[in-house]
């Protein structure tokens, strides 16, 4: 299947169970399920979902498998952009072409989105009585991964590097974390389903998922840069006017962009270990680097 096939497939897939489940919230604080429909429903790419399902397909999973995880860490990107964009984070006021959940709903309600959509992730995760060992392999791999040891210590380390010219490693490793950490979980939580036996394949996946995480996050870096407002959804420039540390603040945009790429293609690279059809996975680490939004 083509790629851009596949990626509508899968964004209608994702998007019509994260409705059935946001839907089903009574309404006892109405204006916090308006703000996580908000923060979860309206745009984004669904890119982690995308993972979640082109690593299934690769190692010829049914998709029924995969559902709650895809679901799951959707959930927890739109927390981690909805904390993202507030006063306390990055104050950015406009996402995917909206006000951020904070203007709209205002900061508590925000704050409160991000952890009911975080604590929605683990309740898609859960809701599988038929493979009590895939989910807990699952809730493993996603809880560590968006936490301290991932998306959270990343994005700690983020903010510390705030105005410091930090060297390349510590960049490599605060993307890896903030940025990489879910992506990895995406991959990983399919690939955790296939037998103990194949960890050549885990192992060749894991290296494509660290390698994406990284080129996804160096290419939102670049689009910061040379993106259009209009087309990103999110203030260009954010990352300058915050003195942030990115790739082309340290190693400027020719650069950064190159690195982007030679990333990318060492993603595509690791998956000639994978015996099956991984086109979609390879497809996706080109257009991670290709994007305009
Ligand atoms: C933006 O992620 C934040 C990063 C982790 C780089 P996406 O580019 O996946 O955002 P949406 O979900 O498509 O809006
Ligand atoms: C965000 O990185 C990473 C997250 C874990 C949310 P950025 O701060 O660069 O993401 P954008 O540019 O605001 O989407
Ligand atoms: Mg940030
Ligand atoms: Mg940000
Ligand atoms: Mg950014």
């Amino acid at each position: 299947m083509e790629f851009k096939e596949f990626f509508s497939l899968i964004r209608s897939r994702v998007d019509a169970r994260l409705k059935i489940k946001i839907d089903s919230l009574d309404n006892d604080a109405a204006d916090l399920k308006e703000a996580m429909t908000y923060g979860l429903m309206l745009g984004g790419k669904r890119s982690r979902p995308f993972l979640v399902y082109a690593t299934a397909k690769a190692l010829g999973l049914d998709f029924s498998e995969v559902d709650n995880a895809a679901c799951a860490v959707e959930c927890i990107h739109a927390y981690s952009l909805i904390h993202d964009d507030m006063p306390e984070m990055d104050n950015d006021e406009l996402r995917r072409g909206l006000p951020s959940v904070h203007k709209k709903f205002g900061q508590a309600t925000a704050l409160l989105a991000g952890d009911a959509l975080q604590t929605l992730a683990f309740e898609f995760l859960s809701d599988n009585k038929n493979n009590p060992c895939a989910t807990i392999k699952m809730v493993s791999l996603l809880s560590t991964l968006a936490g301290y040891k991932g998306m959270c210590g990343g994005q700690a380390m983020d903010l510390a590097a705030e105005g410091c010219a930090v060297g390349l490693e510590t960049m490599q490793l605060l993307h890896s974390k903030k940025t990489g950490a879910l992506i990895c979980a995406s991959v990983l939580m399919a690939a955790s389903l296939l037998d103990e036996s194949e960890s050549t394949t885990y192992d060749a996946l894991h290296t494509y998922a660290k390698k994406v995480g990284v080129a996804f996050q160096i290419w939102d870096d670049v689009l910061d840069v040379i993106g259009d407002t209009s087309i990103l959804g999110k203030k260009a420039g954010s990352d300058i006017s915050l003195d942030k540390s990115t790739y082309p603040s340290l190693l400027g945009l020719d650069k950064a962009r190159e690195l982007a790429i030679e990333t990318a293609s060492e993603a595509v690279e690791a998956l000639d270990a994978v015996a099956s059809d991984t086109s979609l996975l390879r497809e996706f680490a080109l257009f991670c680097v290709q994007r305009d939004h």
